[in-house]
């Protein structure tokens, strides 16, 4: 499945009713921001992250410390946590495996995230091997504080694109038997060509009846890829993202909304897709609101892009109940790249 990026408590420009009926299964939310800005208790006065933003599925939130690395301010890594300065207002907030689960308690979310240190690429094997080596003592932590029967943490996998560190996070990581195991460290700047190996090779020694979620991932060649290779579960603000900026997403590749051909295109954005837009709208249409900049234009981009991720899983997995995985992923791939040329 592909999970839709709602770092703030919302998907960018769209709305609960619009995400059901796009049919997505799962909202991935994110301690750092929420705990900073509203604050979790005032999530938590609300029931929980469902009552907060009135989306009725199921939630997954991230622990923080990836955010902290990405947009936190002087931060400081020790063996406690995390030392840094909110990117809101500048105070100094300390996250710790322990702060991370009672945050991640209170918002409530379906699916929990261990804490973890994602190092930077490039980083030093020696670093790496230290910082995985913390990251399973964080996850000790992290279970032994968690209180909520009815959320499932999953652990988190890093060790860079190393064989050697992933095999060792793996061995260290497996035994806790968590519900779920996620893939870490990756999609931090290393090239395709380093990534997958190490995805590959993860996912290889990850339990075959748990999901296994590849984190920040991706763009819809490294879905199919990924699932290729054995991943059950991503995320990705690329979608949304991507929309906004007036791409949209089709089997022929990436289209340009931007660009002077769709302002005279009296067709759908994708004849295949069923989202509002694509039954509704023509390209030019979409090309016109673009460029007088309403904001309709960046809502319903996402709310296609979201549809065109959500149902290249679902082909997937029909291609792969109905035993012709390889073949569709060859074929969608031929189409995909010939059209991105
Ligand atoms: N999002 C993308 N990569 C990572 C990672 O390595 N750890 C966490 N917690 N979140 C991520
Ligand atoms: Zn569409």
């Amino acid at each position: 499945m592909f999970m839709p990026v709602g770092t703030q408590g919302t998907v960018k420009g769209l709305s609960p009713e619009e995400l059901m009926g796009i049919g997505s299964q799962i909202v991935l939310a994110n301690t750092y921001h929420l705990m900073l800005r509203p604050g979790e208790a005032l999530v938590a006065a609300h029931g929980g992250l469902p009552g907060f933003t009135a989306y009725p599925g199921p939630f997954l939130t991230d622990s923080g410390g990836f955010q902290v690395m990405s947009l936190g301010h002087m931060r400081k890594i020790s063996e406690e946590g995390v030392i840094f300065k909110s990117h809101i207002d500048g105070s100094r907030v300390e996250l710790t495996p322990e702060r991370s689960i009672q945050v991640q308690e209170a918002l409530g979310a379906d699916v929990i995230m261990a804490f973890d240190e994602c190092p930077p690429y490039p980083a030093e094997p020696q670093y790496i091997r230290a910082s995985l080596e913390r990251t399973v003592r964080w996850l000790e932590r992290c279970l032994s504080v968690k209180t909520r029967p009815d959320q499932a943490l999953f652990a988190i996998v890093q060790g860079g694109v190393h064989e050697d560190l992933r095999r060792q996070s793996l061995q260290a990581t497996l035994p806790f038997a968590t519900p779920g195991f996620a893939l870490g460290g990756l999609a931090v700047g290393e090239s395709k060509d380093e990534m997958f190996p190490a995805v590959g090779f993860t996912a290889q020694h990850l339990p075959e009846d748990k999901p296994r979620y590849l984190m920040g991932v991706g763009h819809p060649e490294d879905l199919v890829a990924g699932i290729a290779l054995g991943i059950d579960m991503f995320d990705c603000v690329y979608p949304t993202r991507t929309g906004r900026f007036g791409y949209a997403l089709t089997d022929d590749g990436r289209l340009n909304m931007n660009s002077s051909a769709p302002r005279q295109q009296l067709l759908p954005i994708d004849p295949d897709c069923d989202c509002y837009a694509c039954r509704h709208y023509t390209r030019a249409y979409l090309a016109h609101l673009l460029r007088a900049e309403e904001m309709l234009a960046p809502r319903m981009l996402s709310l296609h892009n979201l549809r065109y991720l959500h149902r290249l899983v679902e082909r997937a997995r029909t291609a792969i109940a109905e035993g012709h995985f390889f073949p569709w992923a060859r074929e969608w791939g031929g189409r995909y790249f010939k059209g991105q040329r």
